[in-house]
């Protein structure tokens, strides 16, 4: 394999790996104009059906996902769109258990705006009730708020404090097996000469 074989296949490799989150087209189901050169883009994704947040340009300067079905933003998502101006998210159906709170948060940095007409559809206390308005309390406790990878870190250190522990143990029982075994040879050795 020479040289350029071997970028393209690594190259190919990393992208299956860590597939890019931002496209740079116009996501499929939306329609999309340009608000001229420099300007960013102008995305209609509003009334699609959708389920999720498709892949978006970074130079995203309008953003419309009402009337989706939409019932959270996974966090992290909407990071990079950092020329966003204008964003309508209402009409999809909320929920909103502790997951929504990075949208609540997102939201409230682009405009206060953008958080309007945002509602909750689920769970039932919270129906119809407005995302401005959602206190730390009623967002709830997440039980699984840590991110899958953090439980791995958690189980793996408990593996590896455990090895270490054993390891002690062992280690000392060793050390206490050969002092009695150096005893036994030096009282042997005594014995001989006697
Ligand atoms: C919402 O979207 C559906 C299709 O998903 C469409 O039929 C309906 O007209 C839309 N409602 C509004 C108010 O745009």
């Amino acid at each position: 394999m020479n040289k350029t074989e071997l970028v393209t296949v690594v190259g190919f490799a990393m992208l299956l790996l860590f597939p890019p989150s931002h496209a740079e087209v116009c996501p499929p189901p939306c329609r999309c104009r340009s608000l001229g050169e420099s300007k960013g883009l102008h995305i209609d994704c509003s009334s699609r059906q959708l389920r999720e947040v498709p892949a978006l340009p970074l130079h995203t300067r309008r953003l419309y996902l009402h009337n989706n079905s939409l019932s959270w933003v996974p966090p992290g998502t909407l990071d990079g769109l950092r020329g966003l101006e204008e964003v309508r998210m209402s009409d999809n159906p909320w929920n909103c258990d502790c997951h929504i709170l990075y949208l609540k948060l997102w939201l409230e940095d682009i405009s206060a705006a953008s958080l309007a007409n945002v509602r909750c559809a689920s769970p039932a206390p919270l129906r119809m009730k407005p995302l401005r308005q959602l206190t730390g309390n009623e967002l709830g406790v997440c039980k699984r708020f840590l991110p899958i990878k953090c439980l791995d870190f958690f189980w793996r250190d408990l593996i590896l404090i455990a090895g270490v522990i054993i390891t002690l143990i062992l280690v000392a029982w060793a050390l206490k097996f050969s002092k009695k075994l150096v005893c036994q040879i030096n009282l042997r050795q005594y014995n001989c000469r006697r």
